[in-house]
């Protein structure tokens, strides 16, 4: 059964080379078509199960059959990213009561009303970002103005949206929240491409990329112990420190994982990384993904315009149809078990793709066109179940506020190189924008 264009086998789905990477969404609806649940060569090279219906992709994300635990897979059958325990000690690695345990540390940070109050600060930033970005674009757009065909543009300017707006701003929000210093922000992009885009000529590159990491969160931590501030990172310090006096005047070890409501060393670092890198890395991609979504759809652009007010309900869209995160978290069978009629067992691994549940037709008519004004709840762009995404709300706030803050700043935004000619992250896990030429 071919189920790629060239019917060539199904090793080559994952290979990075494949057409998944050209467009993710035809290839996933052919395997929808046919087989819905099938037998691969996953994106490291071992078997696994991928799962394209949304019916079978929903069920799956809340059954506890299956479990995000590496230690449920099979001896050889699961390679991850190699992080050491105190990067890996995080939530989507672990099942409940350990996942319950320390979800429950942070989710108080992440309700939609604490969100909420970050409203007018993430509104600075963007402006923020505009202001530059627009200076620095019109001295630039100003220099070649003379080669754009339109006579429109002599007072406008060209910049790379990506780069000056989409991935700074989730960058500034989360580190604020967490309490990152500005002296130790950067571009963390060159760290996570290493992981989520792996190139396989370079395996160096992952390799110091994970030491780098490391380095940084150590050095974070320690730096945050000695000046704890009014922020996430500080009080889950007080709180794993806390909890770790505790045990000791009562006796008990030091907490390694054990249960209770303490927090380990490798937990409270792993959970620092898992939120800076979630808290930006999808945050960026939604941003772009939705500009471009928007450019290619001017009726539904002038809509949004018209009415910014629409922006917070259009975004469970932008999620929808081209959400950054294509596949959920790889997950174990606990024991064999059936979806979608088809038994996989105990100790494989199965791969749930969000991107071909949200563009299931059975779910959502005519699913590949963008339409602000569809009901789409219960797309599963952020997960579902327990290990939902817990920044969900800063997620959806920051897309309103960065589109609508672009769009009321930009009245003649148009892309400025041809839509085929745009670069995609070499990912097949994650879907966004390597650069959005824009003119303004
Ligand atoms: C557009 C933006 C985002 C997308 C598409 C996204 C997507 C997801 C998805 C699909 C999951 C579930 C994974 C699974 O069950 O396999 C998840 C979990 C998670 N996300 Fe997000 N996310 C986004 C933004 C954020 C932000 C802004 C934060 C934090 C500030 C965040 C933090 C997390 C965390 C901590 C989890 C793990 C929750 C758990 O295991 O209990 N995400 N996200």
């Amino acid at each position: 059964m071919a189920i790629t264009a060239s019917g060539a086998s199904p090793r080559s789905l994952y290979d990075p080379t494949s057409e998944l990477l050209a467009d993710p969404y035809e290839v996933y609806a052919r395997l929808r078509e046919t087989a819905p649940v099938r037998r691969i060569v996953g994106p490291d090279g071992r078997p696994a199960w991928i799962v394209t219906r949304y019916e079978d992709v929903r069920q799956s994300l809340a059954d506890p059959r299956l479990s995000l635990d590496k230690r449920r897979a099979l001896p050889g059958g699961y390679q991850g990213f190699g992080l050491p325990p105190a990067l890996d000690a995080n939530l989507l690695n672990m099942d409940p009561p350990d996942h319950t345990r320390i979800r429950r540390f942070v989710a108080r940070a992440f309700t939609a009303r604490r969100i909420e109050e970050l409203r007018r600060p993430v509104r600075r930033t963007a402006d923020e970002l505009l202001d530059a970005l627009e200076s620095g674009g019109r001295e630039s757009g100003g220099r070649e103005s003379g080669t754009l065909e339109s006579g429109t543009l002599e007072s406008g300017g060209r910049a790379d949206l990506v780069a000056s707006y989409a991935a700074p701003l989730p960058i500034v929000v989360i580190c604020e929240l967490l309490g990152v210093p500005p002296r130790d922000r950067r571009d963390f992009r060159e760290w996570t491409d290493a992981l989520i885009a792996p190139d396989p000529a370079r395996p160096e590159r992952m390799k110091a990329a994970i030491a780098a990491m490391l380095a940084f969160f150590t050095e974070l931590l320690a730096h945050k112990r000695a000046e704890p501030g009014d922020d996430l990172l500080s009080a889950l310090i007080a709180a794993r420190d806390e909890g770790e006096e505790a045990g000791e005047e009562a006796g008990g070890e030091a907490s390694h994982g054990d249960g209770g409501d303490r927090l380990s060393e490798d937990e409270l670092m792993s959970l620092a990384f898992l939120i800076l890198f979630a808290g930006y890395e999808n945050t960026v991609q939604l941003i772009g993904n939705s500009v471009l979504a928007l450019l290619r759809h001017p009726g539904q652009l002038a809509a949004l315009r018209a009415e910014p007010g629409r922006t917070a309900a259009a975004v469970g869209e932008f999620v929808r149809y081209e959400g950054p995160a294509l596949l959920a978290i790889r997950r174990f069978a606990v024991e064999d078990l059936t979806i979608g009629g088809v038994t996989v067992p105990a100790g494989e691994t199965v791969m749930l793709s969000l991107a071909a549940a949200n563009r299931d037709p059975h779910r959502f008519a005519d699913p590949d066109r963008l339409d602000l004004d569809r009901d789409t709840a219960g797309q599963v762009a952020l997960g579902h179940g327990i290990h939902y995404c817990l920044g969900a709300p800063l997620a959806r706030l920051e897309t309103e506020i960065a589109l609508n803050a672009l769009l009321e700043r930009f009245p003649r935004l148009a892309l400025d190189v041809p839509y085929e000619e745009l670069r995609w992250r070499p990912s097949t896990r994650a879907r966004g924008l390597i650069a959005l030429p824009v003119r303004f």
